[in-house]
């Protein structure tokens, strides 16, 4: 028996005696643990036991984030939340979802939709991360533009500190103003600040008519303008307007043997349209296609309705995260700017890099103003690292943009902060840092700058 240091007095609780232990044994027979060695791993607070032993830990979900965030630097304990995978309840009313950090996306989708309901996010990535990482690197993904930022749809996260303290903040309300909103401030940690170990999370009804469309375009101006138009004409029923280059699709083309759905074009647009009332939706879905195609601003296109398409159509833009991983080293680039300036930051770094890049590619979430600006080298390539940064940070800079727009800044991005953050900002980050984990055990080398003392 164990007699931590600084523990409270023991109430006046009865003592296990062997009788307890037999009672036990007959209602769970083989259950009943005893053996001191198999209950240490039960009994040790390690969270508490890292701090006291100044031991780092790095959290960990599904493992794909893409700016080295989720995996140790040197020798720090991989701490995984794999195993803690439980739905702990669901409202079929309110549409609350509450569970432990590591189940994954695809399957709370899945649970949802028997329900009648779906996840608020969704990305490429889905089949293997875990919604406690979604919500540590506040991921965006293909469904920001209709059910907003998870800063909005989480309600509550339980949280565990560095000192192992549980921050119990897993509320399930609407509404709560009862003084400062502290799960915002985990909501995009990067598990700097403590690990989450559960969320809720408020659900959308699952619509019940899905449609998705793959235009193509001239050019990014049109797309721009068709994504105007679109607004307009499909308004509260558009759920998805994403975008990728013609060089993705050579790419789509040539590693994943993806063909291109339509006609060759410079720019493709994957809309997707959500509602309740096929009628209604598919009526404003041939108004808006007809007024694109005759006012020229879309040269080919085509409609998806059942599911097997609509997933066909989805690959397109999905896959060219892996797309690009076949195609050599890849530089990745993850930045918010001005809707009207999103693709000028390729045609510049095309004209920047000459021959020295392989593939200079773009696509993202326009209408979310976020563009994946990717650089395809042959193998790592210190050179070109050196023709591309700061190039991209300071170009982004001067537009007002941020450096990360849903990726974060894990161990890659984080002394480029400044370019996006004053230091006033940073500095605050610091002490916010040093008030929740004083020993820095979580994540270390990890969002804040290494000249952050
Ligand atoms: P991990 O990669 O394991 O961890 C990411 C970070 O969160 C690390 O810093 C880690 O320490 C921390 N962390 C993980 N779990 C916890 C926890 N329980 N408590 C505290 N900290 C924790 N991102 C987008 O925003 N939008 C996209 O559209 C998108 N699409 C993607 C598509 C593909 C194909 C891939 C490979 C990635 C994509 N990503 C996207 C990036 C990535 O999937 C997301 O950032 C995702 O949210 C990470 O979740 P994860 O469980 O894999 O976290
Ligand atoms: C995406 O939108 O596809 C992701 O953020 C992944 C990536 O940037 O490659
Ligand atoms: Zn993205």
């Amino acid at each position: 028996l164990r007699s931590p240091a600084a523990a409270p007095d023991r109430l006046p609780f009865s003592r296990i005696t062997q009788e307890d232990l037999d009672f036990f044994r007959k209602i769970l027979a083989g259950r009943v643990i005893t053996d001191p060695d198999l209950l240490e791993s039960s009994n040790v607070d390690w969270l508490k036991y890292c701090n006291s032993r100044n031991l780092a830990v790095n959290p960990q979900g599904g493992n794909t984030g893409l700016v080295g965030g989720s995996v140790p630097v040197y020798d720090e304990i991989i701490l995984s939340t794999a195993l803690m995978n439980n739905i702990l309840t669901f409202d079929s009313i309110s549409g609350i979802l509450t569970c432990q950090a590591g189940c994954v996306l695809e399957n709370l989708s899945h649970y949802l939709e028997e329900k009648d309901y779906i996840m608020p996010l969704d990305l490429g990535a889905k089949g293997s991360c875990h919604i406690g990482g979604n919500v540590a690197t506040n991921a965006g993904g293909l469904r920001l533009l209709r059910y907003g930022s998870l800063h909005g749809t989480v309600l509550g996260l339980e949280v565990v500190l560095g000192d192992g303290q549980v921050l119990d903040c897993l509320a399930t309300l609407r509404k709560d103003n009862t003084g400062y909103d502290l799960k915002q401030l985990f909501i995009g940690s990067e598990g700097t600040l403590g690990v989450i170990t559960a969320v809720s999370i408020l659900c959308p009804r699952k619509p019940k008519s899905v449609n998705v469309v793959f235009l193509g375009c001239e050019t990014f101006e049109q797309l721009l303008k068709t994504f105007q138009l679109c607004r307009g004409m499909l308004g509260e029923i558009l759920s998805a307007y994403e975008f990728l280059d013609s060089e993705c699709m050579r790419l789509l083309n040539t590693h994943l043997k993806l063909p291109n759905p339509i006609s060759d074009c410079p720019f493709y647009v994957v809309i997707e349209t959500s509602g309740s009332d096929p009628k209604h939706d598919g009526e404003k879905l041939h108004n808006f296609l007809e007024e694109a195609m005759t006012s020229s601003l879309v040269t080919d296109g085509t409609v998806a309705t059942e599911d097997s398409k609509i997933k066909a159509l989805w690959s397109m833009r999905e896959r060219v995260t892996e797309a690009l991983t076949h195609d050599g080293f890849t530089y990745k680039y993850d930045i918010s700017l001005p809707v009207e300036q999103i693709y000028q930051l390729v045609t510049d770094m095309r004209e920047h890099l000459g021959d020295r890049a392989k593939s200079v590619v773009g696509y993202g979430h326009v209408g979310d103003g976020n563009l994946h600006l990717n650089v395809v080298s042959p193998a790592k390539d210190p050179a070109l690292l050196a023709a591309i940064e700061p190039f991209v940070y300071e170009w982004t800079t001067r537009c007002h943009g941020s450096i990360s727009a849903e990726h974060g800044l894990g161990l890659k991005k984080r002394n480029y902060i400044y370019y996006s953050k004053p230091s006033q900002a940073v500095a605050l980050m610091g002490n916010i840092k040093a008030m929740l984990d004083p020993k820095g055990i979580l994540n270390p080398y990890k969002t804040l700058p290494d000249n952050l003392k």
